[in-house]
C-alpha cells in the first residue's frame, strides 16, 4: 500500500512535471531558470496599466476568470503606478500580494511578440498589443497542468506551481491555419467552438471555413434562401465512391448568420480570424440545383446536391450575367458578418467541359481574345474583384484562391490575391510569390490531415494510406529553398481537413489529433529550433489535454 502511495505520488509528480515543461509550440527563446514559484494559499495580483483599448482588460478578465474556475485561485487585478529610472520601468503596487503578475506595454515589439518572465513571486509580461498578452497567458496555462489550459477544475491538485522560467517568443508566421471543410459533412457549432479552443491553445490564428460544396450548401444567405432550403439538404448521408453507394437518408445542416455571428465572437475572443470559403464556380453543385435558372450551364436538365465524392462537372455558367450578379450578392452578405481581410472563392478543380459546350461561354471567350477556358474563370472573379474594389474602405476585402487559378491569366485579376498552395505546394507558391502575390502553404502531402494518420488495423477510413504520419507532417519544412526576396510573400501555413469520409464529429477529432500541433509548430516556431525527436517527447502530454477536452485523438502516438 505504502509502496503504491509513493509510487502514485512519484507518477503525479512526473505527469506534473512533464506538462510543465511540455510547451507547444516550441517558444523562440527559452532558458529554464532553477526553481517554481507556487500559486496556493497565495494572494496574487495582477497589476497592468489602465488604457483605452479594452481588448486588455478582457484578455486579463478571461484569464482571471480561467485561472480561479480550474485552479480555485483568485486573482485581484490592479494598476499599478509604473515610472521610469534610467530607462528601466520601476512599479509601485496599490495592493501587496505574494505573487505579483504585471503586465507592461512595450509598443517596440511586434504584434503577436510576448516577453514572460517567472521568477521569485512575480511573473513578468511584455507585449505590444491584446494579442500578445492573449499569447503569453495561453504559454503561462501551459506551464501549469493541462486542466488549466483546457479550462477544466481538478480538484485532486492542491499545489499549483509553474517553473521559473524566462521566455521571449513571436511565431514565425503570421498566417497559423487550419481549414475545415463542413460542405461535404456538418458539424455544427460545438464542434467547431471545440476546434477554435484547441487552435487557440496552440497559438494557431486563421479558422478557413470552407462552407460550400457540390455536395452541400451550409451558410444562409437571405437573398438567396433556397441555397439552404434546397442546397443544404440531400438524399444521403454518405457520399458515394466505388462500392460505397449513396444510402438515402436525408441529411443536411446549415448555419444561420446569427450562428455565424456567434463563432465570429467565438473566434474573436481567442485572436483567431476566420476566413469563409464559398468555392465558385467550381465544386458549386449544391449552389446550383438551388438556383439551376440564374446558375446552370444546361438549365433545361434536372440538377441536384450532389451524393458522390469526387469533382463535378456541374459548374456555374460564367457567361450569365445573374450569375455574376449572384456572386457579388453573396460577397455583399459575406461583407456584413465576417468583419476581416480576407475571402476565399475557392477556385480548384473546375472542369471546363459543360463551358466547352456552352454557345455564351464560347462566344465571351473569343470576345477575350483567348482560347484557354480558364480564363473565362477567371473573368469572372475579376468581375467579382471590380465590385469589391467599388466598395467602402472599411468594406474591402482582399480574395484568396487555390493555386489551379494560377493557370489562367491572372494580368486580368491583378496581383493583389492571395494564393493557397496545395497541389505541387511548393512550386506554386513560389509561382505565386514571383507573381508578386501573398502566398499560403497547404501542401496536400502531408498536411491534409483528413488523411489517414496510420496503417494500424485500428485506423478509421479516410483519404491515404496512413503515409500521412505525425512525423511526416512534423517533418514538412515550410519555405524550404525560398528566395529571400521571395520570402515576404509567404503569410504562413496551413493544414487543411477535406471531409468525404468523415461523418462523425469524433472521427474528426481523431485525424486532426496531434497532427494540428505539429502544423501550428511549424507555423510559429523558428525552422532551427524544430526537432521531431523533441516534439515527440513533448507531445507525451497533450493525451491528458485532449482527455480532459473530451475529443477523441490518435492514441497510438502516445506511450
Ligand atoms: C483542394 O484540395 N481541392 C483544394
Amino acid at each position: 500500500m505504502r509502496i503504491f502511495y509513493f509510487l502514485s505520488l512519484f507518477l503525479v509528480t512526473a505527469v506534473l512535471h512533464s506538462q510543465e515543461l511540455s510547451l507547444i509550440p516550441m517558444p523562440a527563446e527559452v532558458k529554464e531558470l532553477q526553481g517554481f514559484i507556487t500559486l496556493e494559499n497565495k494572494v496574487v495580483v495582477m497589476c497592468y496599466p489602465e488604457t483605452d483599448n479594452k481588448q486588455y482588460s478582457d484578455v486579463i478578465d478571461t484569464f482571471v476568470d480561467e485561472l480561479k474556475y480550474t485552479t480555485g485561485i483568485k486573482i485581484k487585478k490592479s494598476h499599478p503606478q509604473i515610472t521610469k529610472t534610467k530607462g528601466v520601468p520601476v512599479i509601485k503596487y496599490k495592493k501587496k500580494g505574494d505573487v505579483h503578475i504585471v503586465t507592461h506595454v512595450d509598443s517596440t515589439m511586434s504584434d503577436e511578440e510576448y516577453r514572460l518572465g517567472v521568477k521569485e513571486n512575480k511573473i513578468e509580461i511584455y507585449v505590444a498589443t491584446p494579442a500578445g498578452l492573449f499569447y503569453s497567458f495561453q504559454t503561462l496555462k501551459q506551464l501549469l497542468p493541462r486542466n488549466v489550459l483546457a479550462g477544466v477544475p481538478d480538484k485532486s491538485i492542491n499545489e499549483w506551481r509553474i517553473p521559473m522560467i524566462e521566455i521571449s517568443d513571436k511565431p514565425r508566421f503570421s498566417w497559423r491555419g487550419f481549414m475545415l471543410d463542413e460542405g461535404r459533412h456538418f458539424y455544427g457549432k460545438d464542434a467547431v467552438k471545440k476546434i477554435l479552443d484547441i487552435m487557440a491553445a496552440y497559438k494557431m490564428n486563421r479558422f478557413h471555413w470552407h462552407l460550400t460544396e457540390d455536395q452541400g450548401w451550409r451558410i444562409e444567405i437571405k437573398k438567396y434562401p433556397r441555397l439552404t432550403e434546397v442546397g443544404a439538404w440531400r438524399n444521403s448521408r454518405v457520399l458515394g465512391w466505388g462500392d460505397v453507394k449513396p444510402d438515402g437518408i436525408s441529411y443536411g445542416g446549415y448555419y444561420t448568420q446569427n450562428d455565424i455571428k456567434e463563432i465570429v465572437k467565438y473566434a474573436r475572443d481567442r485572436f483567431i480570424e476566420i476566413i469563409p470559403e464559398i468555392d465558385i464556380p467550381g465544386h458549386s453543385q449544391a449552389a446550383i440545383a438551388s438556383y439551376p435558372e440564374i446558375l446552370a450551364c444546361d438549365p433545361e436538365n434536372r440538377h441536384e446536391v450532389w451524393l458522390w465524392q469526387g469533382v463535378s462537372t456541374d459548374v456555374i455558367n460564367v457567361s450569365n450575367p445573374l450569375a455574376i450578379q449572384f456572386a457579388k450578392d453573396i460577397i455583399d452578405e459575406l461583407t456584413d458578418i465576417f468583419p476581416y481581410k480576407y475571402i476565399h472563392l475557392g477556385g480548384d478543380e473546375c472542369p471546363t467541359n459543360k463551358w466547352e459546350r456552352n454557345e455564351d461561354c464560347a462566344a465571351l471567350l473569343k470576345e477575350m481574345g483567348s482560347t484557354n477556358y480558364r480564363d473565362l474563370q477567371i473573368k469572372f472573379y475579376s468581375q467579382i474583384k471590380e465590385h469589391i474594389a467599388q466598395k467602402p474602405i472599411e468594406k474591402q476585402r482582399c480574395l484568396i484562391f487555390w493555386n489551379e487559378v494560377l493557370h489562367g491569366n491572372t494580368v486580368l485579376l491583378g496581383n493583389d490575391i492571395a494564393i493557397m498552395a496545395w497541389i505541387g505546394a511548393n512550386n506554386a507558391a513560389k509561382e505565386a510569390a514571383s507573381r508578386g502575390m501573398y502566398t499560403i502553404l497547404t501542401p496536400q502531402i502531408p498536411y491534409y490531415i483528413n488523411r489517414k494518420q496510420s496503417n494500424l488495423p485500428t485506423e478509421p477510413h479516410s483519404q491515404g494510406t496512413g503515409t500521412e504520419t505525425l512525423e511526416a507532417v512534423y517533418s514538412y519544412v515550410p519555405m524550404k529553398d525560398v528566395p529571400k526576396e521571395l520570402q515576404n510573400r509567404y503569410l504562413g501555413v496551413q493544414a487543411n481537413f477535406w471531409s468525404e469520409w468523415v461523418e462523425t464529429v469524433d472521427h474528426l477529432q481523431y485525424l486532426i489529433l496531434p497532427r494540428l500541433a505539429a502544423v501550428a509548430e511549424a507555423s510559429w516556431t523558428p525552422q532551427e529550433k524544430r526537432s521531431y525527436e523533441n516534439f515527440e517527447k513533448r507531445i507525451q502530454g497533450e493525451k491528458y489535454f485532449y482527455q480532459l477536452m473530451e475529443v477523441d485523438y490518435g492514441k497510438h502516438v502516445f506511450k
